[in-house]
């Protein structure tokens, strides 16, 4: 029997800073679909949220509201804006390196903020945090970490969670048990034709909760980013982020005009692109950044810079073609502000996982927060409140029954979203 005192499911910032913050003593084992860093916390590109100072705790929250249609969780985002200093804190005890201007932080800003409050490392924030977090974990010998291992199912019994079973990628089943176990294989981005996360990343932890009855909340609110790169291909779609137009980038139509307030909440942006591209009859807008973005584009933006060169395209120079694209889940597993869901010794973190935070639109760059912020929570109240209990031995997984149940989770999981089998972003 594989027994582990915590077990994590997901290597993006969630996963690993609740691995980080579990106490050493604990035997814990981290497990991904892919590799490690085959994760949409590494994709993530323009930054992470902070409350700049006392002044700016009413701004941030009012902007959370209004992104998210205030259907926000007032308490979940009251948390996680009161924990974003400590939070900045604990990544740069990590070697985090935030970009610097003058003697402080470089704040840039995004879509509906009132305010520059987002910390950046160039244009490629969630791989710095990705990697130092994963470094520091390799270090631990406490945790140990599976690759290419795919969630089917819990483990359930007497009204508790006791693990879960994987398909390695020989296909081969195994049960791993655990005393608590938590959540946070992101979000459900792989189930859409036209989205800027992994493919493979397609609500595995949400089609087995539904499964097992486990509560879910918010399923039909799902985000289009404004602006991905428009190739005319399919395949995963590469992120034109929010940061180029919180930094001045303007989006024109044919006729070369701007149509919109290019710093609207994402989901009216959105809708303000599709008018214009309708009008238009093209399959994209053009974002264009000269004499609108101060200092050198290919320095702030190094990443973006380089994926556009490869295109065809000088993001310093050129119109760029631009399109809306499936970006995030509002929705996900039911959780409470300390991220349990609503089967004992289960916990939620992340994209996966829903308290509320981010309504029914989420602010831009407050997902990594979010994630941090909730994953924390997660492993201090498990640090606090787990005792050895037995956990029961279930048979060995029988492959046609596992398929037979997945083929059912994952009906009900496009049904609650409300997508048909080959979804579409629009
Ligand atoms: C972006 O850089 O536009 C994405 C950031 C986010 O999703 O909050």
């Amino acid at each position: 029997m594989r027994n582990y005192d915590v077990l994590i499911v997901g290597t993006g910032v969630a996963g690993l800073f609740a691995a980080l913050n579990l106490s050493i003593d604990k035997k814990i084992l981290i497990v991904t679909k892919g590799t490690l860093e085959e994760n949409d916390s590494f994709l993530a590109q323009g930054g992470i949220c902070v409350q700049r100072d006392e002044s700016d705790f009413e701004p941030f929250f009012e902007d959370t509201l209004r992104a998210g249609h205030y259907e926000n969780n007032e308490a979940a985002v009251s948390a996680m804006i009161r924990s974003s200093g400590e939070i900045i804190g604990d990544l740069i005890d990590l070697g985090v390196a935030f970009d610097k201007k003058g003697d402080g932080f470089s704040y840039t800003k995004e879509g509906a903020h009132s305010r520059a409050r987002i910390l950046h490392c160039k244009d490629m924030t969630g791989k710095e945090i990705n990697s130092k977090l994963i470094a520091r974990i390799k270090e631990q010998k406490n945790v140990s970490i599976l690759e290419n291992s795919t969630l089917v199912d819990l483990l359930v019994a007497d009204g508790r969670c006791h693990g879960v079973v994987l398909r390695d990628q020989s296909g081969k089943l195994s049960n791993i048990y655990a005393e608590n176990t938590l959540l946070a294989t992101g979000g459900i981005g792989g189930l859409f034709s036209k989205s800027t996360n992994f493919a493979h990343l397609t609500g595995d932890a949400i089609a087995v909760a539904l499964k097992h009855s486990v509560r879910v909340k918010d399923m039909d609110y799902v985000q289009i980013h404004p602006t991905s790169l428009y190739t005319g291909r399919s395949g995963r779609a590469f992120l034109m982020s929010e940061s180029l137009r919180g930094e001045g980038a303007i989006l024109v139509g044919k006729d070369g005009q701007r149509f919109a307030d290019e710093l609207l909440p994402r989901d009216l942006l959105t809708k303000a692109i599709y008018t214009q591209m309708e009008k238009d009859r093209l399959p994209y807008v053009r974002m264009f950044l000269k004499d609108h973005v101060e200092g050198s584009i290919s320095e702030r933006f190094p990443g973006i810079h380089a994926h556009c060169l490869q295109e065809g395209y000088d993001l310093a120079e050129d119109y760029i073609p631009v399109v809306p694209a499936q970006h995030y889940f509002m929705g996900g597993i039911e959780v409470n502000l300390q991220s349990k869901t609503s089967l004992a010794n289960l916990y939620a973190a992340g994209e996966t996982s829903c308290n509320g935070v981010h309504g029914k639109n989420r602010l831009a760059s407050n997902s990594l927060l979010e994630s941090l912020v909730f994953s924390k929570r997660a492993a201090q109240t498990i640090n606090a409140e787990s005792q050895r209990k037995t956990l029961c031995p279930f048979p060995e997984p029988d492959a046609r029954s596992i398929e037979a149940g997945l083929k059912e989770a994952n009906r009900k999981l496009l049904e609650e979203i409300g997508i048909e089998e080959e979804a579409h972003a629009k």
